[in-house]
């Protein structure tokens, strides 16, 4: 089996790391990410922009993986062992899957611990607070290594061609507001793959799923992955 999952802030909600979207307390509801997570935002006030993704960065470095990343690393190395695979596809720009033990982790919005060169683009490891005078090797300004609205997703060509082979499709804790990722289950319906949805509420393109499984992450995942197994 050739499974392509794809998650969001949903599946790290409960490690602590706050969401975008949904019931509760949400991060775009107390900020505009008009002013936070746009290249123009960081032009005109870098210094808003890092105090922002360093609070996040200090988060994360005190959270741990949950049930359900470990639910989801456990799956790709039990069907590893069949012969099967999985792309994990996240949104999220956190590094739980990868201390859950996931290997194959694809980012398409970047990873919060690591910063960019604007000038030269190199990337490089940052687990400490970035600030206006944090520099590259060239001299250029470093910038936390996220995708922000208005710039391309990372990945983009790997991720289509998981999608072109895989058979099974999972969505966890993502709202289905944002594109390209809110449309790859489209793309998935229209190849004939069976698709499953596991989130706290319906997401926005809770149709266009064929198997829908609402509840915490940590609770749906393990048992949806305990039944995978079994087949
Ligand atoms: P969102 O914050 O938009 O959606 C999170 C989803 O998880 C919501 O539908 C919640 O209801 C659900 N949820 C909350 N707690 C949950 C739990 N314990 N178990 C399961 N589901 C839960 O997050 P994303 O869809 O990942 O981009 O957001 C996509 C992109 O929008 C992000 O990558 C980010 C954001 O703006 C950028 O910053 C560019």
């Amino acid at each position: 089996m050739n499974l392509f999952i794809l998650t969001g802030a949903g599946v790290s909600a409960e490690s602590g790391l706050g969401v975008f979207r949904g019931p509760g307390a949400a991060l775009w509801k107390r900020y505009d990410p008009m002013q936070l997570a746009t290249p123009q935002a960081f032009a005109r006030d870098p210094a808003l922009v890092h105090d922002f993704y360093n609070a996040r960065r200090r988060n994360l470095i005190g959270a741990s993986p949950n049930a359900a990343h470990v639910a989801l690393a456990r799956l790709e190395a039990g069907l590893a062992q069949r012969g099967g695979a999985v792309t994990l596809v996240t949104q999220n720009i956190d590094d739980l899957h990868e201390r859950a033990g996931s290997r194959r982790v694809i980012h398409m919005h970047g990873e919060l611990l690591k910063a960019r060169c604007g000038s030269c683009g190199m990337v490089v490891d940052c687990r400490n607070d970035l600030a206006i005078d944090s520099r590259c090797g060239c001299a250029g300004a470093l910038r936390p290594h996220v995708v922000w609205f208005g710039e391309t997703p990372l990945y983009m060509d790997q991720i289509y061609a998981a999608l072109d082979v895989a058979d099974l499709f999972v969505a966890v804790g993502t709202s289905g507001a944002v594109y390209p990722a809110a449309g790859f289950v489209r793309e998935a319906r229209a190849k004939g793959l069976r698709c499953c949805e596991i989130n706290l509420e319906p997401s926005e393109n809770a149709a266009e799923f064929d198997d829908r499984r609402y509840g915490p992450a940590s609770e749906i995942t393990p048992s949806w992955v305990q039944e995978i197994l079994e087949q």
